[in-house]
């Protein structure tokens, strides 16, 4: 049977039969994509793991609670043969192969009609590996390899329909190469041009190759930098140029970022603008120095504030005397400065002085470092400790729990 390779096909299953006999864990595998791809799947099975009987129960597909019978394959399209019945399988095979029904056969690939490629998926393209004889371990190696170099950009492969002039702006997490999100990743792999800010992951930008240009938007508090209106004038130059465009900031975008005022710059030049998120530092640089925001029985809710302006400035749009009243977790960005002020605004509406306090230094990065406070003590620790932006402060009962130092990955 199988000294001719496979002939490789893709299959459009929308709103087509397909039967999959077995909920066991190779139906568990493969329904996801069966599900994703359209197609009507009737399980055939009379037991079920819970991930299966939960997209039944969902609705995702239509479970027939009991063993294979012959006539199960009348109208498919396609099947997966994958009980645990030798004598079920075979019989189901031998249905399959009496009206032409595309079989996979999880128990011997061998005797099968159709066997699964592995598959991955990167900016709208399905990468598909065959063997010419079943070894599932090396398709899915080479899978892997193609895929991760198309997401990391090791393997380009340029969009060769002309592109409307876009621009990606990308969340680059808080520092940490490896904490940008694949799709961040990819596209500042396929760019042109990468406007970049001083926080976020500035090592990725080593990696880009000679020809792409990048900017400096570096925002140095209270010293030089280059308006936002100058770095929207340059998102809308070079898009309008036919550039690839990544606008890469620290963190999430939309989080004392001015992602949206910069979506909104774009939109009215009339250029599309993709927004990829990323990790906050709100949340992963307490977490990377053994804080979690929440935790059971502590706090169960958590506010982040940006503390750029002191709680006695008019311009400060922070009701200071409720966050003070609130239990749980308060997360300061951008606070280093003003902390001494939001320490002493927090206690004199209600916060207990010796509530406690954590500032993470550059968190995430090879410097990183936590310094721990209480709120009466925190204004002389920064001075003392000689504590620099950037800087998150988590200030709270969480700042106690947990394990100090957690090591990270
Ligand atoms: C303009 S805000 C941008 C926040 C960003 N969009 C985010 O979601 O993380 C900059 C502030 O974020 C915090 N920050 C960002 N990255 C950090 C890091 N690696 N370590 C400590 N603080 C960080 C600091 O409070 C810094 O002043």
């Amino acid at each position: 049977m199988a000294e001719h390779p496979a002939y490789p096909v893709g299959l459009r299953l929308s709103g087509r039969r397909v039967v999959v006999l077995g909920g066991g864990s190779v139906a568990q595998r493969r329904l996801p994509a069966l599900i994703a791809a359209g197609a009507d799947v009737h399980l055939v099975s009379p037991s079920a793991t819970p991930s299966v009987e939960a997209m039944a129960d969902g609705g995702e597909i239509t479970w027939h609670r009991r063993p294979y019978a012959a006539g199960d394959l009348t109208d498919a399209w396609y099947a997966l043969i994958a009980t645990s019945d030798d004598a079920a399988n075979t019989a189901a095979s031998a249905e399959g192969e009496a009206h032409r029904v595309w079989c996979v056969r999880s128990d011997d690939a061998a005797a099968a009609t159709a066997w699964t490629p592995a598959t991955g998926h990167s900016d709208g393209v399905t990468v598909a590996v065959l063997g010419d004889s079943p070894d599932p371990r090396r398709t899915a190696a080479i899978r892997d390899t193609v895929v991760e170099g198309l997401r990391d950009g090791t393997l380009v492969a340029p969009h060769h329909r002309p592109q409307a002039a876009s621009v990606a702006l990308v969340g680059g997490g808080p520092g940490d190469p490896d904490l940008i999100t694949v799709r961040g990743r990819r596209l500042l792999a396929q760019a042109d041009v990468v406007i970049a800010d001083r926080l976020g992951p500035r090592d990725l930008l080593n990696e880009l190759p000679p020809h792409v240009e990048v900017i400096d938007a570096a925002k140095i508090p209270y010293g030089r930098f280059m308006a936002q209106e100058a770095i929207n004038n340059a998102l809308i130059e070079h898009a309008k140029a036919g550039k690839a465009v990544v606008r890469l900031k620290g963190g999430d975008p939309f989080v004392f970022g001015r992602g949206m005022e910069e979506a909104q710059a774009l939109a009215e030049a009339g250029i599309s603008c993709t927004v990829v998120p990323g990790i906050s530092s709100s949340i992963s640089v307490p977490g990377a120095a053994g804080i979690p925001v929440t935790h059971r029985g502590v706090a169960h809710e958590f506010t982040v504030v940006s503390g750029h302006v002191a709680p006695d400035d008019e311009r400060s749009l922070v009701d200071w005397a409720a966050l003070a009243r609130l239990r749980g977790t308060l997360v300061v960005l951008m606070g280093v400065d003003k902390i001494g002020k939001i320490a002493e605004a927090l206690i004199a509406h209600g916060r207990a002085p010796e509530t406690p306090l954590a500032l993470v230094q550059e968190g995430t990065t090879a410097t990183q470092r936590r310094v721990d406070a209480t709120l009466a003590t925190v204004a002389e620790t920064v001075v003392a400790e000689d504590v620099r932006p950037p800087a998150v402060i988590v200030i709270g009962e969480v700042v106690g729990v947990g394990v100090p130092h957690t090591p990270q990955a």
